[in-house]
Formats: structure tokens, sequence, C-alpha cells
């Protein structure tokens, strides 16, 4: 790892990377006396699921960042294998933090403990420990506390949890000041099949509806939909304010449609936005252990920023308006584009608006690897890159509701995740060129498209 740290290229990304080692979940995510706060799973000694700390970053402007020191690092009894997944809430003009102790017993089972961490600074914590029992009926599968405090002043604190009977639950608990929490039950009273596992639960609340976002695990593929390792996507209906989320008739519905996007995390920023990050995220296994970049010292990073809102009853994400201010060039590609249907581009890092005329089929072909097809008849896009593991092709699609009028891709060297009419879908993924290129190739691009810009992004 040593020579590693030496190696890493963490420098040349405008999405959030581990300054070595391995990165997951985003966690604590908040914005705390006007600076932006972002926590993250890290393996500091390997690229392996071990011994985790909260990575820490933080940043002025949502785009540029600086590498704080860890936040949590294993030390305690109650953490000594590992601090996972949690989040921040503002108190009293500190910033509290609750994660989820974990420690190895007998033959590698992992037990787990719900603890806070309290910040005068915002840059240094003091540990509190544990703060309940694990609940009975529960297998130790009980992590990531996301907390919130409604306009009561009451604290409510939602874990994702697996029932005996192995089944992914949500667990809901309430306090009046942090410290003293009482058990509250499940979080939706009426049984959903989703899963042996939920990871990751966030709940957004907005005027007219509510939003909980799980991350479940051991969902079978179906159609278009579970086609990645896990999955993360939101069901829609209401908080009651006592301790029961209602779902509404809506299916659960996955958040992102490309390939690796996981654990996501909100939170409300001081202007009022809901900002969500997401870890790019969750892998095989052998697919993990081959991803290119652990040549350079790092595996994994976040996705951008998105803005997220509920429109007609689904989730939007736009890339945090923030973002536009990367942009220090508009470039000719995009002339060429409409022209030709062909260009090269000045470098892999950069932001792509793509318009096209109403019912135009789309073929895209970006750096001679990822493949972007549309078909108008069947209102169907896909996705295809090359499975740097196995080198085989492998695609994500989706229907979409209403014929493709624009794409917005912010590209980088070993991913991108492109927003489709206006944020209704996204799809993000890695992916690794097999020869050097920076070509964009678009079929039919002077009759279909209706307009093109390209920007470089500052690196
Ligand atoms: C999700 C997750 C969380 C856990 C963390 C450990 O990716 O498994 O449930 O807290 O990662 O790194």
């Amino acid at each position: 790892m040593d020579q590693l740290k030496k190696q890493n290229k963490a420098g040349v990304s405008y999405h959030i990377r581990p300054p070595y080692g391995l990165l997951n979940d985003p966690n604590g995510l908040v914005q705390f006396k006007g600076i932006y706060h972002v926590f993250y799973q890290w393996n500091q000694h390997g690229f392996v699921h071990e011994t985790k700390s909260w990575g820490h970053v933080t940043s002025p402007d949502l785009i540029h960042w600086t590498t704080q020191q860890p936040a949590l690092e294993p030390s305690k009894w109650y953490d000594k294998d590992g601090c996972y997944s949690g989040s921040a809430v503002i108190h009293e003009e500190k910033l509290v933090l609750f994660y989820t102790g974990t420690v190895k017993v007998d033959a590698g089972e992992k037990i787990s403990f719900q603890c806070m961490a309290i910040s005068e600074d915002g840059f240094t914590f003091r540990k509190c420990g544990p703060l309940f029992e694990h609940p009975a009926g529960y297998t130790r599968h009980v992590r990531d506390p996301k907390v919130w405090q409604d306009d009561q002043g009451k604290w409510w604190m939602i874990l994702g949890a697996q029932t005996e009977g192995l089944i992914g639950k949500v667990l809901l608990y309430s306090s009046m000041d942090l410290e003293n929490w009482s058990p509250a039950g499940s979080l939706l009273k009426q049984p959903l099949a989703l899963g042996y596992m939920w990871e990751c639960p966030d709940l957004m609340l907005f005027p007219k509806k509510d939003v909980l976002l799980l991350s479940p695990q051991g969902l079978e593929p179906e159609g278009d939909f579970y086609h990645n390792i896990f999955q993360s996507g939101y069901l829609t209906g209401n908080f009651d304010r006592e301790g029961t989320f209602h779902p509404d008739s809506q299916p659960f519905r996955e958040l992102d449609r490309g390939f690796e996007f996981y654990a996501p995390q909100t939170f409300t920023d001081e202007s009022g936005r809901r900002l969500l990050f997401a870890w790019m995220g969750a892998m095989e296994p052998d697919v993990e252990q081959s991803v290119p970049t652990i040549r350079d010292g790092w595996l994994h990073h976040l996705s951008i920023p998105r803005e997220i809102k509920l429109e007609q009853n689904k989730l939007i994400q736009k890339p945090a308006k923030e973002l536009e201010k990367l942009r220090c060039e508009e470039f000719s590609a995009g002339i060429d584009l409409v022209k030709k249907g062909f260009s090269v581009l000045p470098a892999a890092e950069c932001e792509m608006i793509l318009r096209w005329k109403k019912g135009a089929n789309c073929f895209l072909s970006l750096r001679k690897e990822v493949e972007i097809r549309y078909s108008a008849e069947q209102k169907r896009l896909t996705v295809e890159r090359t499975g740097w593991l196995d080198g085989k092709r492998e695609t994500r699609s989706v229907v979409l509701e209403q014929d493709l009028y624009e794409l917005r891709i912010y590209l980088e060297e070993t991913c991108l995740e492109m927003f489709v009419n206006g944020g209704r879908e996204v799809f993000s993924l890695r992916y690794f060129v097999q020869e050097e290129s920076l070509e964009v190739f678009l079929s039919n691009g002077s009759r279909n498209l209706s307009s093109a810009v390209v920007y470089m992004l500052e690196r």
C-alpha cells in the first residue's frame, strides 16, 4: 500500500475518490457552518471490505474538495473492526455523527453497535459509544443509522436490518435528546417482500409525499430490473410522524438504471435543496478485484452530487447546479457532432448536452467503448460497455415514458453519469477503454440531433 500511496492519481477527478485504498458508501452528508462535509467508508489498508474508517472531505462549493483527517477510525471495543455507515445531524451548534460500530466475534461473525460521536469544529470527533441494545428478533445485520429531526423537535433514527427469518426491514427509534433512544418497531408495518437484507435506508420528507430510499440485497433480475449485484431504489408514500411509513401503490423503483450505483444517501443543505451522493459502486468481488485503478492505488468513487426533486410521484435527479462552474471551455466538438456526427474530445473529462429531434433513433459511441442506443419505436434506451473481467459486452436498458429528447453526460476517464430527459432516468457506470481514444461517433448525427454542446471541465 505504501508504494501505491505514492503512485495514486487521485488529483484528476471531479468525483470524490479516496486518496488511496477502497472507498464505499457516502456517510454523514451535511452542510455545517456553511461548509459541505462528505464522509465515506474507507479501507485505508487495502482493496477489500475490511476495517472501515470514515474518510472525510470538505468543500465550500460542492465541487472543490479538500481531504481532511479521517473522522472515525476503528479504536474502541465497540468499533474495533470497523466504523460502518451512518449519518450526521447538527444539534446545538455541534456536528453529531451516528454510525455502526462493528466487532468480529467467533468464526468471523460480526456484531454491530449503533454509536454516536460529537464534534464542535466539524473536524475532530469524540466517540460517545453505543446508544442502545441490539433489538430482539433480528440478526446482527442491523446498521447504517440515518437520523433526522421532525418539526416537533423529536429525533428519529432508521436502521437497515434483517429479521431472524432473513427478511429485510427498516427499524425505527425515536429520541428527545439524541442520547436516550426508544424502539418504535418496524417502519413499514405491512410485510414487503424485497430481499433478505435492507442496507442504508433514508427517508426524504417532501411537502406532499415522502420517499423511502432503500438498498435491498437479494433481488432477482426481473425484465429490465435488478441486474446489478445489489440495487438501490425507493418507495413513495407517507410517513405519519407517529412511526409508520405507508407506501402508496407504486412499486419499488430503481434510482439509477446503470451498473454499479449503490448505497445513496441524501441531505438537505442550508439552501433547502435535497442533495444525493452514492457509491459507484457495488460489484461482484472478482470484478471488484480486477478494477484497473487498483494499479494506481485507489478503488471506487462517489457519484457527483445530484439534486433530488419529487415530481408527480417520481424522483427526478439532476447534477447539482454548482457543477456548471466546472465548465472551463465550450468546445467545437458539439458543432462537429451536429454537422458530421463525428468528433474528437480534447480530454476525457467533459460534459456533453445532446438534444434530439422528436421521434429520432440514436446510436452514440463514446471513446470506442460505451455505446448508447435509442429505439424510438420501442422507446427503449440501452447502454452497453465491456466487462473488464471477462471482456464480454454487457447492457442495461430502460423503456422511457416519453421520447428521448436530451442526454446530459458527465464523462470522466473511467466513469460516466448520464442524465436522461432532464433527470427522469439516470445511468451511471464505470468503463475502461480497450484502446486510448477520445472519439465520439453519432450515426445520422446531422439528421437527428438538434443541438450538441461539449464543455471541457476543470481538472
Ligand atoms: C453498504 C454497506 C453498509 C455498511 C457498509 C460497510 O455498502 O454494506 O450496510 O455499513 O457498507 O462498509
